[in-house]
């Protein structure tokens, strides 16, 4: 008896993998039209998407056969990150059909956030229908599939509160740290943030937004302190020790 297509999703999240793992699986924009193009070259794999982000790596799929293309989708993970398939399989997550469209929901919504709620992911979302326009389309149900869930992601933030608070890694951090320090020391303390990169910087603009103006940078390099400097003029960087 011929199998129906099934739509899945193999991956793994913060809520299954260590950064470790999750660091080996993830693949950077630039190359997400090559990984759609090789997974749509298994044999029984019609459409593909990734959603590659610091906290997850999920790979949507139309399989003509869930059991034959649950296994070259796993063994492609493996093949790309070098992690034997014994290894990513206690860590990956395989959700089918309704499952698997529910959990996009979740994800386009902020649901399956570290941060419940956080902003961040809807637009990553978006931005895997963008790349997948730009380089021919990602197949019509899989469209179909991330067009509703950015719908989804869009309705319950405007229809709920899960959006107020903090609603990002960075912002719940500096959240978390002013809660130890009385709102009269704000101005005067001096913070420490470990890191100049992306995330160095939002918890600077984070701790700034709150008054916190005094902020020792450690780093590597004192590129990007220089830059955060330059951009941020009313925030004092005291000090900018190199770890090198
Ligand atoms: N960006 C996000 O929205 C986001 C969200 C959630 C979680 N995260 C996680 O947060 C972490 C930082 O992300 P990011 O976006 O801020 O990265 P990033 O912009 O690339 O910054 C990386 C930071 O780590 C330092 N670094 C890198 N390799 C190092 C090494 N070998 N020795 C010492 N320092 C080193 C860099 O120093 P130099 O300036 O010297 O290069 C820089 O300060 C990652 O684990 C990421 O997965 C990021």
């Amino acid at each position: 008896m011929k199998e129906r297509s099934s739509i899945a999703v193999i991956g793994l999240s913060v809520h299954t993998a260590p950064v470790e793992m999750r660091e080996k699986l993830a693949i950077p924009e630039a190359q997400w039209s090559r990984a759609i193009g090789e997974l749509c070259n298994l044999n029984h794999i019609e459409e593909a998407a990734v959603l590659s982000t610091c906290n997850r790596m999920e790979i949507y799929v139309v399989a003509l056969s869930w059991h034959r293309g649950i296994r070259e989708v796993m063994e492609w993970m493996s093949k790309t990150s070098g992690i034997p398939v014994s290894e990513l399989r206690e860590h990956l997550f395989m959700l089918r059909d309704s499952d698997a469209t529910r959990h996009l929901f979740e994800v386009s919504a902020g649901l399956d956030s570290l941060v419940l709620g956080e902003g961040q992911i809807l637009a990553q979302v978006k931005q895997v229908v963008r790349v997948g326009q730009d380089s021919g389309g990602l197949g019509k149900n899989i469209d179909r599939l991330f067009k509703d869930a950015i719908t989804a992601g869009k309705r319950v933030r405007s229809e709920t509160n899960i959006s107020s608070g903090a609603v990002s890694v960075s912002s719940a951090a500096v959240e978390l740290a002013l809660m130890k320090l009385p709102k009269a020391h704000f101005l005067s303390a001096r913070m420490l943030v470990i890191g100049a990169g992306k995330m160095g910087k939002l918890v600077i603009k984070h701790l700034s937004s709150k008054g916190c103006k005094r902020i020792v940078v450690v780093n590597r390099s004192a590129e990007k302190v220089e830059a955060i400097r330059e951009e941020l003029k009313d925030v004092e960087i005291i000090t900018s020790l190199s770890m090198r």
